[in-house]
């Protein structure tokens, strides 16, 4: 026998929505993405859970972008965020280069035909093996530490190809109230600062040429006066290491950091200081660095507010009074929206029920995943239309971050499947 419902009294006003969910229309009740209606999405999918991307909105983000920042900053994207091959495509397309992090990455960058000198390899512990086909393959190397320089060097004369080499520097500074910080104080990523000088003059006695710099200081940061604040620092620290370069700058990578607004309270980055500060400080900077090609690489902010997670309830239960939708996504697909990449206090991601965006009879619900853990939480005592077994629930925010982020083999369950729209 079915569960009784434990509903609120039917809520006379609508209940204040994220920003995420505008971004998506309603027509007749139910969630549309790229113009399609996600109950008939979900028939075209044939299975749940998935992800589905809307290259729509992540065209239009794009465009806001460039209408926002100096038109002389390259916009390269990170692939991290969200490296799904179509994806990835789409935005090779709309962005001046990719950013990858591993040998998968950077397959999956080549695959679009991106030119390989747009395409940059970062990260902490590249083996020789993703050096050698990073070299081979002549994409920029950001070298993070002096093992990295003398394998290039080594990679190079053995390959008979001069590698493409830029330096990630651990600035002496992070990027204020971000999600992640990664620059500023002791770090596995890039090379401190203070070290550059050295290892610069090391590389130019292996034979190598230095391109310029990274300078990457956090991640997702909802403060544009933070940013504004980080860029100006990363200027300072880039002419403070071109002194420092026997050769002229050519590439310099002021990182990104643009975040997007997950939890309630949470407002949108304001892109126009941002914008603002680049286009005082660009002229100055390529008057010092004449031969330089500025670039921000960005993630989340392209991709994250373009995708959403769907799942399916499969069993409605209540638990002393306390009513769960049991559905079958959970963790394994999605660990960000359950609290456990990177969160210090759970709190729960936009979340709503696909079909029944306009439904005024409400309940408070937690939803929960088929993991035999109760970590497996999509949303806890959220206000939600009253569900039933065959809806389908919705994450917002999920378009980063979200599968190739998440433990998949947990449990054993089956994947996830991701459509771009
Ligand atoms: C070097 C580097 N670049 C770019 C990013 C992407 O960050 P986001 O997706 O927040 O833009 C990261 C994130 O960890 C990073 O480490």
């Amino acid at each position: 026998m079915k569960a009784p419902l434990n509903m609120t009294s039917p809520s006379p006003a609508a209940k204040p929505v994220h920003a995420a969910q505008t971004l998506f229309p309603i027509v007749d009740n139910c969630l549309q993405v790229g113009g399609i209606p996600l109950t008939r999405l979900a028939q075209r999918v044939g299975s749940t859970p998935f992800y589905a991307y809307d290259r729509g909105l992540v065209t239009q983000r794009v465009r806001e972008l460039r209408a926002a920042l100096p038109a002389q900053l390259e916009l390269h994207y990170s692939i991290k965020a969200n490296p799904m091959p179509a994806l990835v495509q789409h935005l090779a397309g709309l962005v001046d280069g990719l950013d990858v992090a591993s040998g998968g990455e950077l397959k999956v960058a080549l695959d679009t035909g991106m030119a390989p000198e747009r395409i940059s390899f970062a990260g902490p512990g590249k083996s020789e093996a993703e050096l050698a086909q990073a070299v081979a393959a002549g994409a920029c190397v950001h070298a993070e530490s002096e093992r990295e320089i003398r394998l290039l060097a080594q990679l190079g004369e053995r390959l008979g190809i001069a590698p493409r080499l830029v330096l990630r520097i651990n600035p002496d500074f992070e990027l204020k109230g971000s999600g992640m910080r990664m620059g500023g104080g002791a770090k596995q990523f890039g090379i401190d600062a203070e070290d550059a000088p050295r290892l610069l003059a090391l590389a130019g006695t292996l034979g190598l040429e230095v391109l310029g710099f990274h300078i990457f200081s956090g991640s997702q940061s909802l403060k544009a006066a933070a940013i504004v604040e980080a860029q100006a620092q990363t200027f300072e620290l880039a002419l403070r290491l071109a002194e420092a370069s026997p050769s002229p700058v050519r590439m310099l990578n002021i990182g990104g950091g643009f975040g997007i607004p997950y939890f309630p309270g949470e407002a949108r980055l304001e892109l126009a200081p941002i914008g603002d500060a680049l286009s005082a400080a660009l002229p100055r900077m390529q008057a010092a660095l004449p031969q330089a090609a500025f670039s921000i690489e960005l993630g989340r902010y392209l991709v994250g507010e373009a995708g959403i997670y769907v799942a399916r309830v499969i069993d409605r239960k209540v638990s002393r009074g306390q009513v769960f939708l049991v559905t079958d996504g959970g963790l394994h697909h999605h660990l960000a929206a359950s609290g456990n990449f990177g969160q210090v206090i759970r709190k729960n991601y936009p979340v709503a029920i696909g079909n029944r965006m306009e439904a005024t009879q409400r309940e408070a619900v937690s939803v929960v995943g088929p993991l035999c853990t109760p970590l497996d939480l999509l949303a806890e005592r959220m206000d939600l239309p009253a569900a039933e077994v065959g809806d389908l629930v919705v994450v917002f925010q999920s378009g980063a971050y979200g599968l190739s982020a998440s433990p998949g083999g947990f449990l054993s369950h089956p994947g996830a499947s991701e459509v771009l729209v």
